[in-house]
């Protein structure tokens, strides 16, 4: 491909979200070259389950054609006049976010990612109107300070998926205290879930419990780093974990159906429950003496900025975090995007570049 911006970048893109899993490759033009842009090459981009809610139009219409795809890893193949932590061939990656207005308290205090004017990396518009398009695609641009240098000790396929799911548990562990002598909680053990178990483990957490709602990953789980798992099916799961839990990260993908109130209960005083998955609907409703009780904290977290991108890579490298994936031919997205949702996949896919 050339690297030149009026060249016709291509990508598999779904017109109709009914059509959900039927992608087509389509030519689409990339924002408006900047001074510190970068363009990278794909080689590699994961599947993520937000891919699947935005494409199935489950958080509403998305912009059409859609080109999906935030766990994106290359090369680099041109810079701005003005980049200067990148160049030419570089390896680099892109996440869930390529733009924010960089100046705003939370741009200014490495929480980027809560900048109220981020740019996403798919699905939405630059503030001149220009699109972001994701990359189950040829190439992606974005400004340098949403390019991540990648380690060479780990293949570019093993890295893409740590851009969006790693660093989504990863964040949410560092700013809520998991460290030697925790006992930490995760929630689905699915793409995010299985990077939560291994950096838990790997941050120094006493014990790893992981909650899954499938009878089938209990080995998984325990080579994952989990030193208990638990079925969540099983009416009175929570019974014997009843205060012990001092953090819960949340990752099931599921609203209504997530026995909440159950898993307040297996925080100890002040323990604290955070939600990263983004079901389409609500979640159930509390009361109030389901948290009093135990001085539960109930949070969010949303991707995590470049420093904690950076620190997270570093970790993985030095704790040998893995990434369970099967990587696909990219004209296989529809086959990927139904073994999302149809929770069969171990544990993420990653599409090849093909076009
Ligand atoms: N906050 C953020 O910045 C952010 C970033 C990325 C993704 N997300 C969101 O995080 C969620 C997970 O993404 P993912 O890529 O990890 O998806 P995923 O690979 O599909 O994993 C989700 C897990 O949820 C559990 N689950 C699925 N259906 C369920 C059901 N009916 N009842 C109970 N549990 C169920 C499954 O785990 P078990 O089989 O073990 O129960 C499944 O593996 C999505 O909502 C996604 O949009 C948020
Ligand atoms: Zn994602
Ligand atoms: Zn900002």
């Amino acid at each position: 491909m050339s690297s030149q911006a009026d060249t016709k970048w291509k990508g598999y893109a779904i017109r109709d979200t009914k059509h959900w899993d039927s992608f087509e490759v389509i030519d689409f033009n990339p924002k408006q070259f900047e001074d510190y842009d970068i363009d990278i090459k794909i080689e590699y981009c994961g599947v993520c389950g937000s891919d699947v809610h935005t494409i199935t139009g489950g958080w509403g219409e998305p912009m059409l054609p859609l080109i999906t795809g935030h766990e994106i890893v290359g090369h680099v193949v041109r810079v701005g006049p003005k980049v200067t932590a990148f160049k030419v061939g570089d390896r680099a990656g892109v996440g869930a976010q390529v733009c924010s207005c960089l100046k705003c308290k939370p741009c200014t205090t490495d929480n980027e990612q809560y900048c109220p004017n981020a740019v996403s990396t798919y699905n939405a518009k630059y503030p001149n109107g220009d699109i972001a398009h994701g990359g189950y695609s040829t190439a992606v641009r974005a400004h340098e300070r949403f390019v991540f240098p990648l380690p060479k000790e780990l293949p570019l396929e093993e890295i893409a998926p740590m851009l969006c799911a790693g660093i989504t548990v990863y964040s949410p562990l560092i700013r809520n205290g998991a460290g030697p002598g925790k006992c930490i909680g995760v929630v689905g053990i699915g793409g995010l879930g299985h990077y939560a178990l291994q950096f838990a483990r790997a941050l120094g957490a006493e014990q790893v419990v992981a909650f899954s709602h499938s009878s089938g990953k209990e080995k998984d789980a325990r080579e994952l780093g989990a030193t208990d798992v638990v079925i969540t099916s099983n009416k009175n799961f929570a019974e014997p974990w009843k205060g012990k839990l001092d953090l819960i990260i949340c990752t099931a993908d599921v609203s209504q159906g997530i026995p909440l109130s159950d898993f307040i209960t297996t925080l100890g005083v002040h323990g604290r429950f955070i939600m990263v998955a983004i079901p389409d609907d609500q979640l159930p409703t509390l009361r109030s003496t389901q948290m009093v009780s135990n001085g539960a904290l109930l949070g969010g977290s949303h991707i995590g900025s470049k420093k904690e991108v950076i620190e997270m890579l570093d970790l993985a490298v030095k704790e040998n975090v893995k990434s369970y994936i099967e990587v696909l031919p990219m004209k296989d997205a529809g086959k990927a995007v139904r073994g999302v949702k149809d929770n069969t996949v171990r544990y993420r896919h990653v599409l090849k570049v093909d076009i």
